[in-house]
């Protein structure tokens, strides 16, 4: 079964000035478990999945692997049970890739298992051009060969073999897309300056549970010695940092006081430090984290990083706290060389921001107003709803279907907390 799509042409309603107060429970982590998914294709028999978050997202790569011959036995709740014996169909089509780049996780494992692939270029998206060469040039390297025509990649090889290589750019899906293939590789494959999310470790950690032998994951160099075959994974998927970090600054920007509960708060330490240095409170126990916040707090700069620095991923939320800041904010995107599309809209609401290339220097303002606003992408959209929830009087958010891959139920969530927030269908 899968999950009902919302409307595309849903709306937020958000009427600001509402401090948030409660606590609320994170769902799993929608990066976890996108590759976790992709990773079933290396498996013949029945993948147990618990702790899938319900976005959109995770619908997506469903239909995918649904397409690519897999069976979804059960998806109910957060788990799903999803039968991998006979994956035969070996193309990713321009329709998913586009709407969701992590699609291109199939990439390697289709190689891996079925010694080809067909899967469509990604394209440029809404955050930056985003290529996949990374990925290709170590495939190849791996033995397969690859050609690009009329937007695919096209990859054959008869088994992948050991190789070594070095990622001129940290890149998480390369990191993935790489360690799935060399799983099944004949021979001992070693990756230098891979990446060192959360997600990757995880990954890495599943796969050696279902017999893969895979060393050195959280560090730069992973070295995998490629087996026969893995058995089918059975996973509990972690809680989301970016859906955590997200409702930090939701706290924050409103002067609450949230706890936030089933978060790893080690893996939202460098946003925690940052609002400390703003002047939150910031409580932690082994699995929660409190934002405490009085409203008024000062501007912090921040330099977007691979993991364990600061996440791309929260860097537009990040944005709009400090459009309330008192004092200046300069922000540096270090990941994508386009990720600023929040600026102009925050801008529409009253914000002081300059884009210079990929910095931004933000002049914290008394007040926004509420707007019609435009959501142009997942973390972008969060950060208007995080400007609204904050801002004097009404906002219309349009395009919450970007929210909608990525955040499970986020107006409801909101909505406990104190928020006023509805979406119209
Ligand atoms: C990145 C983020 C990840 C975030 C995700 C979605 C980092 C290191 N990764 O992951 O936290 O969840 O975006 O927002 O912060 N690149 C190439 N060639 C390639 C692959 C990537 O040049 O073949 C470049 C990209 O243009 C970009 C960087 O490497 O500058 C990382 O890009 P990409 O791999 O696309 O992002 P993810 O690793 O998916």
């Amino acid at each position: 079964m899968c999950l009902p799509e919302k409307k595309i042409m849903d709306k937020f309603i958000v009427e600001g000035g509402n401090r948030l107060e409660g606590e609320l429970e994170i769902s799993g982590a929608k990066n976890a478990a996108l590759p976790m998914m992709a990773a079933s294709i290396l498996t013949t028999g029945v993948n147990k999945f618990s702790g899938i978050p319900q976005v959109r997202d995770v619908n997506t790569m469903l239909h995918l692997l649904n397409h690519l011959g897999g069976r979804t036995e059960d998806f109910n709740e957060d788990r799903l049970l999803f039968d991998t014996t006979h994956i035969n169909n070996y193309e990713a089509s321009y329709d998913l890739v586009s709407t969701m780049r992590a699609s291109c996780l199939v990439l390697g494992p289709l190689l891996a298992r079925l010694g080809r692939a067909k899967v469509s270029l990604p394209g440029g998206c809404a955050i930056g051009a985003r290529p996949l060469d990374l990925h290709i040039r170590g495939l190849e390297l791996m033995g397969a060969k690859i050609r690009l025509e009329q937007g695919y990649i096209y990859g054959e090889v008869k088994r992948l073999r050991g190789t070594r290589y070095y990622f001129d750019t940290v890149s998480v899906t390369g990191t993935a897309n790489l360690l799935m293939a060399a799983t099944l590789a004949e021979g001992e494959t070693i990756l230098e300056n891979v990446a060192k999310e959360p997600e990757v470790v995880f990954l890495a950690d599943v796969l050696n549970q279902c017999g893969a032998k895979i060393k050195g994951q959280g560090t730069d160099t992973l070295v995998i010695q490629g087996v026969q075959s893995l058995e089918p994974i059975d996973c509990h998927i972690f809680p989301d940092r970016i859906e955590a970090g997200t409702y930090m600054i939701a706290s924050a920007i409103t002067g609450g006081n949230v706890k936030i509960n089933n978060c790893l708060p080690r893996q939202v330490e460098t946003l925690t430090l940052k609002l400390r240095q703003a002047g939150m409170i910031v409580e932690e126990t082994e699995t929660s984290v409190r934002v405490i916040s009085d409203g008024s707090f000062n501007g912090v700069n921040i330099k977007t990083q691979p993991y364990p620095g600061f996440a791309t991923d929260l860097q537009a939320q990040f944005m709009a706290l400090m459009t309330l800041a008192q004092g200046q904010s300069i922000i540096l995107e270090t990941i994508f060389e386009n990720r600023f599309m929040h600026a102009a809209e925050l801008k529409r609401m009253g914000a002081d921001i300059t884009l210079q290339g990929r910095t931004a220097i933000v002049n914290g303002v008394k007040r926004l107003s509420g707007a019609p606003l435009m959501a142009t992408d997942l973390r972008a959209s969060a950060s208007l709803v995080l400007a609204a929830l904050a801002a004097e009087g009404e906002s219309v958010i349009s395009r919450v279907y970007h929210i909608d891959r990525g955040y499970f139920n986020i107006e409801e969530k909101l909505y406990r907390l104190g928020a006023k927030i509805r979406r119209k269908k």
